[in-house]
């Protein structure tokens, strides 16, 4: 690697983790490779930068130092084998999310299977999903016109449908009752309370992270959601906060529909996500 770039990196690297950020040094490497435009394994093959480039290599960890979500910097965010689209106004993508994604995908479903991505946010799920399942209908659904702003912007191109409707609506969608072979759901968990790092609770909306008390309004309205709209033998994930594991599963178990209720981790290891299969029982 160039020394002056090298250099460069290792004062961010100390600037961002006297921030308190980390993750200093992978931040300070990608901002650079960003800039550079190049992946950050290949930084040190790179040919030495102009001046004009610190220049913005500074801006960019100035703002990184005052905690700026790195994915707000250089506009996109990676989820399992995509890179989206996200800025202010959207969730940003969590690795955690990807273990449900990992979980739906190895479910064996028809090969034209109806999909449901309830709370898309950035459309994250839904573009997983299209991308394992091409010929799939899937639907991605959220009540906020900023985040689908990024949905319609990330699924440009594909058959990906996206509608503005709020998920605690008991009458949302009842032509599809019956019909859906897969809902995945990261809706809102946060319970009001909860104190966040910087960066979430200043740039992710809050009405992105909160639901209520107690983290589970819209968990509860997704559920009684996909019990009128699973097909017998139709899977559901929803995922959670790591406090509210045994309420979710409890929920769940409790609503009637649904058998082989499973508690999930992610890939740390937290609590973060149930899934279930809807029984054969009569729909609402
Ligand atoms: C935690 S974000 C998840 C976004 C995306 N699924 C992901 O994993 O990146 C939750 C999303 O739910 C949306 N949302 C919140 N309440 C909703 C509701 N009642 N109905 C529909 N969408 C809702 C928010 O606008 C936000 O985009």
């Amino acid at each position: 690697m160039i020394t002056r770039l090298r250099c460069a990196i290792d004062s961010a690297t100390a600037l961002l983790a006297d921030a308190g950020i980390n993750s200093a040094r992978f931040d300070a490497e990608e901002l650079a490779a960003h800039l550079t435009g190049t992946e950050r394994g290949r930084l040190p093959l790179i040919d030495s930068p102009d001046d004009a480039f610190f220049d913005r290599y500074h801006a960019a960890i100035a703002a990184r130092s005052q905690r700026v979500p790195l994915q707000h910097i250089t506009g996109t965010a990676a989820f399992g084998p995509l890179t989206l689209s996200v800025g202010p106004g959207v969730f940003i993508p969590r690795p955690e999310t990807e273990a449900m994604l990992e979980w739906a995908t190895a479910q064996r479903l028809p090969e034209t299977p109806v999909i449901i991505d309830v709370c898309t946010g950035s459309g994250a799920l839904a573009l997983a999903l299209a991308h394992h399942w091409p010929a799939a209908r899937i639907l991605g659904v959220d009540d906020c016109n900023a985040a689908l702003d990024y949905a319609r912007k990330n699924t440009a191109g594909t058959t990906i449908e996206l509608l503005r409707a709020d998920a605690t609506d008991p009458g949302l969608l009842t032509d599809l009752d019956g019909h859906v072979d897969l809902l995945v759901a990261n809706p809102p968990y946060v319970p009001e309370a909860v104190q966040l790092e910087p960066e979430v609770s200043q740039y992710d909306p809050p009405h992105a992270v909160f639901a209520g008390p107690d983290g589970m309004t819209v968990i509860t309205a997704i559920i009684r959601l996909a019990g009128r709209w699973l097909r017998p033998g139709g899977f559901f994930a929803v995922e959670h906060d790591d406090t509210t594991s045994l309420s979710t599963h409890e929920l769940v178990g409790s609503a009637g529909r649904f058998d082989d209720v499973v508690a999930r981790t992610d890939l740390t290891g937290r609590p973060r996500f149930v899934t279930a299969r809807r029984n054969g029982g009569t729909h609402e």
